[in-house]
């Protein structure tokens, strides 16, 4: 796997891109996951909230309409005919109005099918009980059943003060109120009510209300039994009891689809489907004292997270009121937050599933992209190598028109241009040093050629005419003068003569060579063409070496052209205050392989005794002397080319009139 890894990032470079383009990523990828998984988070937590106010709405309107149908019941009955006539005789003591108001109680008990916990008491105008029923009661207390439901005990509901205000007032109240332990006992309640109140981490020290555990929470409706004449004569109240009653806030939960409601009497939960660690009802335990504070001391509802009982739910707490508006107890309801949780967690696992992915992907992607980058700069790197180690044939490919391409046609463009300086190099040196040794051998001979020229002259001088020794001493002064011709040219090649330079005109002198040398035999067949620029400057130069130079470069056309051909001369200006003199024939070519030799003295692909090598040796030798610059082109049954660039002014220092061939390392011969 690893080995596997370490080809794929072969490079550092490659390790390096993938790094960087993974860094990319994982940045990118990491900074969107978490704006993502914040705001999946925040829309999450904005429908919690919203989930628990529609709850409360709920709630709050099955609470309302639980209360409404007491206080219809309460007004329905203390608005019934037989209710308002019967009342105060009942109230007399008639035995007859008595059988009308039970009559009345219990056709509306039957009508509205009011079950558990519910009570309903008829009072006279003080208060005072007249009758009474209370649905199922638990326990010892239970008082005289009658018919479903059990008889209240009498007794006086002033001290009640919803009781105390409808009859004060002739108005009909419907309210959370509380009852009182001893009113309680009256209805047969007060063990329904009762609740041991558990120690609760959290809670208050103190109960909200003294009374909790004791008195009842209730939803109670009161209306005023009116006289024809207007005048209170009594009273119908009809409550249904919270406390360790459940169908409310289980209707509430079930119909509603609300997770948990309670009811609290004062911080008391009274009321409630939350359940405790052993899987109870969790009444009798209390509110947490920070939010008691809020909802039942500040009056102000509260939501958010809290942990209720053994659970993370988000809750909205309310407070509840009584007819006075005095706060009595808290409507709660909760929505686990486990649900949300659960929710917010899959989300975020599969955000990260989804960056991690990427990330990978990202991975995968980056190594061949990387590696499309890399191979041509290792390759590059490569051959760079190669050209360190001396290989000059190296080449990279070059695809494509990025800035990699360009490297790559520079570099070979590069080595191309190394290769060629080299040769170039190696091609001078050669020539200088074949100079050096030519100017010393030509020094060397010179002088004792000289000698030998007198002395022999001076013999043949001496010699009468008719002496058969004649001939040959005129042989030894015409060999020895072609020795001394050789040593001549050969000082030529090496720039060992002076240049006699004046103001010459290239045109006229090639012009003039032109018309000697054509009356040789070797231009019989040779068609001279020339294309001489009539605005050439005039040039400093040696006119007899450059008449030299003309010669010695048309005598080898001809002689390249031997079943004829035809010469083209061309003048012209060049760059640089230059001029350009160009010698093109149609004749047999250099191969290949004699390119780099040609200038060489005494190379010749000549028969022995035709040629000495020495020609384009002279040439090389009288150009560099001025200067210029010497190419061949040639290719073999085509033709060559060669092409002399030539200053117009001739820098010539004093220093430099001796200078020799051999010293000079910048020769520019360039034979291709
Ligand atoms: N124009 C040309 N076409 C074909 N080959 C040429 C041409 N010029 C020179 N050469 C080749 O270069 C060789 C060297 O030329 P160079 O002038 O130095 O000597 P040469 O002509 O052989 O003898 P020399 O000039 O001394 O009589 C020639 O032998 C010939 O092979
Ligand atoms: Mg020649």
């Amino acid at each position: 796997m690893r080995r596997h890894l370490d080809r794929l990032l072969g490079s550092r470079l490659q390790t390096t891109l993938v790094i960087l383009f993974s860094l990319i990523t994982l940045v990118t990828v990491g900074a969107t996951a978490l704006v993502t998984s914040k705001l999946i988070g925040d829309y999450l937590s904005d429908a919690q909230d919203r989930r628990v106010s529609r709850d409360m709405q709920l709630a709050e309107a099955f609470y309302e309409i639980k209360l409404d149908k007491i206080r219809t019941t309460a007004r329905r009955l203390a608005s019934s005919e037989p209710v308002v006539d019967a009342l105060p005789l009942a109230a007399d003591g008639d035995a007859e109005a008595m059988g009308t108001l039970q009559e009345s109680v219990e056709n509306e008990i039957r009508s509205q099918s009011l079950v558990a916990s519910h009570f309903i008491v008829l009072m006279d105008a003080k208060g005072e009980s007249i009758l009474g029923r209370t649905s199922h009661v638990p326990g010892d207390a239970a008082p005289v059943q009658e018919g479903n439901w059990y008889r209240v005990q009498e007794g006086n509901w002033y001290s009640l003060p919803i009781v105390a205000a409808a009859l004060g007032a002739g108005d009909e109240f419907a309210a959370t109120e509380v009852i009182p332990r001893e009113l309680l006992d009256l209805l047969g309640l007060a063990e329904q009510a009762h609740l041991t109140v558990l120690e609760t981490p959290k809670a208050a020290p103190e109960p909200f209300d003294p009374r909790e555990g004791t008195a009842g929470l209730t939803l109670t409706a009161v209306a005023p039994v009116l006289s024809d004449e207007g005048d209170v004569v009594g009273a119908v109240m009809v409550g249904h009891l919270l406390n360790n009653d459940f169908t409310l806030v289980d209707r509430i939960k079930e119909v509603a689809g609300v997770d948990t409601v309670t009811i609290f009497f004062g911080d008391l939960r009274v009321s409630t489907n939350v359940l405790d660690l052993g899987g109870r009802r969790a009444v009798g335990t209390r509110l947490s004292q920070e939010v008691r504070d809020v909802v039942l001391v500040e009056g102000v509802v509260f939501t958010g997270p809290a942990y209720v009982v053994k659970e993370n739910f988000i809750t909205r707490y309310e407070p509840l009121r009584d007819h006075r508006g005095d706060i009595v107890g808290i409507l709660y309801v909760g929505a686990r937050q486990a649900a949300f949780q659960s929710l917010v967690n899959e989300f975020d696992t599969r955000i990260l599933v989804i960056a991690l992915g990427s990330i990978l992907v990202a991975v995968i992607i980056a190594i061949p992209i990387s590696r499309s980058i890399t191979r041509p700069v290792e390759t590059l790197a490569q051959a760079t190598e190669k050209v360190a180690q001396g290989d000059r044939t190296v080449t990279v490919p070059v695809e494509g028109t990025g800035e990699l391409t360009i490297l790559a046609r520079s570099f070979n463009s590069m080595v191309e241009t190394l290769r060629t300086t080299e040769q170039q190099l190696i091609q001078s040196e050669k020539l200088a040093s074949v100079g050096q040794l030519a100017a010393g051998v030509a020094h060397g001979i010179n002088n004792p050629l000289g000698t030998i020229l007198l002395f022999s002259d001076i013999m043949r001088k001496e010699l009468p005419s008719d002496d058969p020794r004649r001939d040959d001493v005129t042989m030894i002064i015409d060999e020895a003068t072609r020795c001394k011709t050789i040593v001549s040219d050969l000082l030529n090649f090496a720039r060992q003569n002076e240049v006699l330079a004046q103001t010459t005109d290239v045109n006229a002198l090639l012009s003039e060579t032109i018309e000697e040398i054509t009356v040789q035999p070797v231009f019989d067949q040779v068609e001279i063409v020339t294309r001489l620029d009539p605005s050439l400057p005039e040039i400093q130069a040696d006119p007899a070496q450059l008449r030299e130079v003309f010669v010695n470069l048309m005598t080898n056309a001809a002689e390249a052209m031997e079943g004829g051909g035809s010469l083209t001369i061309t003048t012209a200006s060049a760059e640089d205050e230059m001029i350009k003199i160009v010698f093109q024939d149609t004749g047999c070519g250099i191969p290949e392989q004699n390119l780099s030799k040609i200038f060489t003295p005494f190379f010749t692909t000549k028969a022995i005794g035709k040629g000495t090598g020495l020609g384009l040796a002279i040439v090389y030798g009288i150009i560099k002397m001025h200067r210029g610059q010497i190419y061949v082109e040639s290719e073999v049954g085509v033709g060559s080319t060669f092409t002399i660039t030539l200053p117009v002014r001739l820098p010539i220092l004093p220093a430099e009139a001796g200078e020799s061939a051999a010293t000079d390392q910048t020769s520019q011969a360039q034979p291709k």
